[in-house]
């Protein structure tokens, strides 16, 4: 097998390589993004190094509005791409009583199919029951 060996300059040249880390803390949980060379892929990355997501695996982030489901240590989340070299990630399991909650695209906001709680794109309630907002990760690019 024939291998191609680039540094990661010229890597992340021809392969637009972002990297989306997400640390997990238990009080102050970090999602960042970086164009270094760590370990990447969807749920790759060391234990307690947090997720590491390389964006050319996940073809949707890779415009401004874009959203993805992933998994992090059994918690679903949704990353967002806010701008060119921001995002947001919020947890996935509703504050009311932790049911999976779904983007809705066409209202641009989060539904839980359980109860009927609602959030905002920034994870605000904005229809109860639910009372806390979603978990939200913080992000480095
Ligand atoms: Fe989401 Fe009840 S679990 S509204």
């Amino acid at each position: 097998m024939k291998t191609l060996k680039l540094t990661r300059r010229e890597f992340t040249r021809h392969a637009g390589l972002a990297i989306l880390s997400v640390s997990g803390l238990a009080s102050l949980s970090t999602i960042r993004c970086s164009n270094d060379d760590s370990p990447t892929g969807p749920g790759g990355g060391q234990p307690g190094s947090g997720l590491v997501v390389n964006l050319a695996d996940y073809p949707t982030l890779g415009q401004v509005g874009g959203v993805q489901a992933i998994n992090y240590q059994n918690t679903p989340i949704y990353v967002f791409r806010t701008g060119d070299a921001s995002f947001r990630a919020l947890s996935r399991v509703c504050t009311h009583k932790g049911c999976t909650v779904n983007w809705v695209n066409s209202g641009k906001k989060l539904s839980c199919p359980c109860h009927g709680s609602e959030f905002s794109d920034k994870g605000s309630v904005i229809k109860g029951p639910a009372r806390s907002s979603l978990q939200e990760f913080t992000t480095q690019y």
